[in-house]
């Protein structure tokens, strides 16, 4: 099947039903990207589909055909936000790191802390808490400077 995988063309042989996760670790040993729950419930598994955030452990390998999809190794700006994860101490276990890069990727570089925090809730951390996920974002420069200060803890975080 030919889609386009981190801005280049591949042709790549896989049964239309296995997850597009499977696909991109197994066929195109592109392993950057996730498996958490496997259910559509962690966003661990989080990549672009024509610059849409989905999770590819959801998402049939039938269904991409002609498609643009971009994994975290080719995400713009990642290593901006990768170094910006380091340094605030917003990775522990690292399972949800490429999955909050790749949501955290579409982000707009005035998006409100509230935005983050929408746009961000369907991405898990069980280890960090999330103060030091937005945290890092800003540092990245993709929350408004304005309300960098105010980057809240857990319990503030968006359901
Ligand atoms: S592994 Fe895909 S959402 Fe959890
Ligand atoms: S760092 Fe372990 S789940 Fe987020």
């Amino acid at each position: 099947m030919r889609f386009i995988l981190n801005g280049k063309a591949v042709d790549v042989r896989a049964h239309p039903m296995k997850r597009l996760l499977d696909v991109l670790r197994e066929d195109c040993a592109l392993t950057g990207t996730k498996e958490g729950c496997g259910e559509g419930e962690c966003g661990a598994c989080t990549v672009l589909l024509d610059g849409q955030p989905v999770n590819a452990c959801l998402v049939p390998f039938g269904q991409i055909r002609g498609a643009r999809v971009t994994t975290i190794e080719g995400i713009r700006g990642r290593r901006a936000l990768q170094a910006a994860f380091i340094k605030e101490g917003a990775t522990q276990c690292g399972l949800c790191t490429p999955g909050l890069i790749v949501a955290a990727s579409t982000l707009s570089p005035r998006a409100t802390l509230d935005e983050v925090r929408a746009s961000l809730a369907g991405n898990i951390c069980r280890c960090t808490g999330y103060g030091a996920i937005y945290r890092a974002i800003a540092r990245a420069g993709r929350v408004g400077s304005k309300r960098r200060a105010a980057a809240p803890g857990r319990k503030a975080r968006a359901s």
